[in-house]
């Protein structure tokens, strides 16, 4: 019999949604800025700037509206990562998805109110949402407004090394991104958290 527990509410249905849209206009007009052939782009040059300007622009706004949500509603109780133990529910996590799955074991951390993520849900969130993302963010403004980046960082330039920097962490939250969406197929069934991000209700077995 499956068993529905409402743990999406309508505030982070929203901004994932709209998170999600903007990475992918991100992912699109970063990369074909980064790769297209200018005589021949993907997108326009400059229509691709200001695509990548806009929705980086709105994804600020929206992050803040998680980091708030986050901070004053119970949400934020499933981010507190406790470093105690933390490698071995990892471990616990990832032999579960290797092997225990195929054996068709119960999940060792079954979705509850109180934990609503599995341990490797819970640390690929928090570095995605307060690590990568975050870095991604001010890099990003940094390149915006040159000016305030140091022009000098050791002997380089400090708006390349703040361009690298962009650059290579945009890459793993565009990595983080297709792992997340390979992850969220293993729910009740192929479909079932897509569903979460629908109604919000999350359904385990
Ligand atoms: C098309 C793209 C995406 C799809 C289809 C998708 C799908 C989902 C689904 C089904 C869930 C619910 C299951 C779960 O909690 O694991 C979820 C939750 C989540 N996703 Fe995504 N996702 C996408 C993009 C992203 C991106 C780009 C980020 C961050 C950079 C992200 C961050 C999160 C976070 C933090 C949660 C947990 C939210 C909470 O309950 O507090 N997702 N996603």
């Amino acid at each position: 019999m499956s068993q529905k527990i409402y743990l999406y509410p309508m505030w982070i249905r929203l901004w994932h949604a709209l998170n999600a849209i903007l990475i992918i206009l991100l992912i699109i007009s970063g990369v074909s800025m980064q790769y297209t052939n200018p005589a021949n782009p993907f997108i326009r040059f400059d229509i691709a700037v200001t695509m990548h300007n806009i929705s980086g622009m709105i994804l600020t706004a929206n992050y803040m509206i998680f980091l708030i949500g986050t901070f004053i509603t119970p949400n934020g109780k499933y981010y507190k990562l406790s470093f105690k133990g933390l490698f071995a529910r990892l471990i616990k996590q990832f032999t579960y998805y290797t092997f225990g799955i195929f054996k068709h074991e119960r999940p060792p951390f079954p979705v509850t109110k109180e934990s609503k993520f599995n341990p490797l849900q819970q640390f690929t969130y928090v570095i995605a949402m307060f690590v990568l993302v975050p870095i991604v963010i001010i890099t990003g403004w940094a390149l915006l407004y040159p000016e305030v980046v140091l022009t000098k960082f050791f002997s380089g330039s400090g708006i390349k090394v703040n361009d690298f920097i962009h650059v290579i962490i945009g890459f793993f939250v565009s990595f983080f991104m297709f792992v997340h969406i390979y992850f969220c197929t293993i729910g009740a069934t192929f479909v079932s958290n897509f569903k979460s991000m629908i109604n919000g209700f999350h359904e385990s077995h």
